[in-house]
């Protein structure tokens, strides 16, 4: 079959498309024949074997050379113990371990897959699972009128965390480059900041809650942007600033009253049904970057490691 191979950590240039042998599924896997996947901030890190966390998958070369995480597709063959999906099924989700899915099969625990709704294309199904459930948790709790910054919001998560928060009825604020002021915007945001300029952490007092995927401050001066009893959301980062936040978050806490903490976002298959409804019923718009096909993820990659991409890249496969 044909898959993208990445046999070490490196720029785009590492990113080949291969003929390898198809996966056979275990007894309790199923095979997938994957029609869509898309690109998230997660492939960029596991290309490059940073922050550290990327090398959990392989500390000198991926294990997995077959990156890709979010895959839509239709079962092609079950093992002999499962019995909640059947070959034929449309389905569609984020696979553990977030590798494997850029081929044109993949064999996984079905534990983390929904069924795909019909109305969604295989491309649309394959831009939800991680920036959605991401933006699930992110904007949990979030109640009409607070004020939201989302930190690095013109990648792949940002437009679901943006359009979750707008849809809970925040007041959002987008800090990207300031090249994709545009696409803020369009994706609801309702005041953006170009980062090159500006530097949210200065606005003191201002937020209720900060959802950074981007993270590089350090915390205790990233809480000085909070409102008293604002929080502020590690998602992704550089892994120093992601300890110091596991460190520093107790004592904010207990000094400032405001929570500053990392957030773990759960593979799961219910965040994910969750989300889906909520893009199903118009809530939120996964914005899309470029459609790909397999043969030309190099140039799909070249755009995710430049940070051009605005949204989701979505590749098609079958
Ligand atoms: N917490 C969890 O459980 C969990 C689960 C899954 C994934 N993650 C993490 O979540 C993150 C997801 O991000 P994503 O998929 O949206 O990534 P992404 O597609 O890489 O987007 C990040 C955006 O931030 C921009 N950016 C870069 N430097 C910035 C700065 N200094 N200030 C503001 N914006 C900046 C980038 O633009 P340029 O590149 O052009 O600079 C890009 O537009 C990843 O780190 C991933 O590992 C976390």
């Amino acid at each position: 079959m044909k898959a993208v191979s990445q046999a070490r950590y490196g720029t785009a240039d590492v990113v080949t498309v291969e003929d390898i042998p198809e996966p056979v599924p275990a007894a309790d896997e199923i095979l997938v024949r994957v029609h869509a996947a898309s690109l998230n901030g997660s492939d960029r890190e596991n290309l490059v074997g940073r922050p550290f966390y990327a090398r959990l998958g392989g500390l000198r070369r991926p294990r997995n050379p077959v990156p890709g995480s979010d895959v839509a597709g239709v079962v092609a063959a079950v093992g002999s113990a499962v019995t909640e999906f059947a070959p034929g099924e449309e389905v569609f989700g984020e696979l553990a371990g977030y590798r494997g899915g850029l081929a044109e099969y993949v064999a996984t625990p079905p534990r983390l897959l929904a069924r795909k709704p019909p109305h969604l294309s295989f491309a649309d199904a394959a831009a939800i699972p991680q920036a959605g459930c991401i933006a699930l948790r992110a904007t949990r709790g979030l109640r009409p009128g607070e004020q939201v910054l989302v930190n690095g919001a013109g990648g792949a998560g940002g437009a679901f965390v943006v359009g979750l928060a707008k849809h809970l009825g925040a007041v959002v604020t987008a800090v990207d480059r300031a090249d994709k002021a545009d696409h803020l915007l369009r994706v609801g945001a309702d005041t953006t900041i170009a980062f090159e300029d500006e530097d949210w952490a200065g606005h003191r007092g201002r937020y209720d809650r900060v959802v950074d995927l981007v993270a590089h401050r350090s915390p205790h001066r990233v809480h000085a942007a909070l409102r008293s009893e604002g929080t502020y959301l590690v998602v992704g980062g550089h892994t120093r600033v992601l300890l110091a936040t596991l460190v520093a978050g107790p004592p904010i806490r207990w000094t400032t009253g405001k929570r500053v903490r990392v957030l773990v976002v759960p593979q799961s298959r219910a965040d994910l049904e969750t989300v889906t409804a909520l893009v199903a019923d118009g809530a939120v718009v996964p914005g899309a970057d470029r459609l790909y096909a397999l043969e030309e993820a190099p140039a799909a990659f070249a755009r995710l490691a430049a940070g051009d991409h605005r949204g989701k890249i979505a590749i098609t496969v079958a």
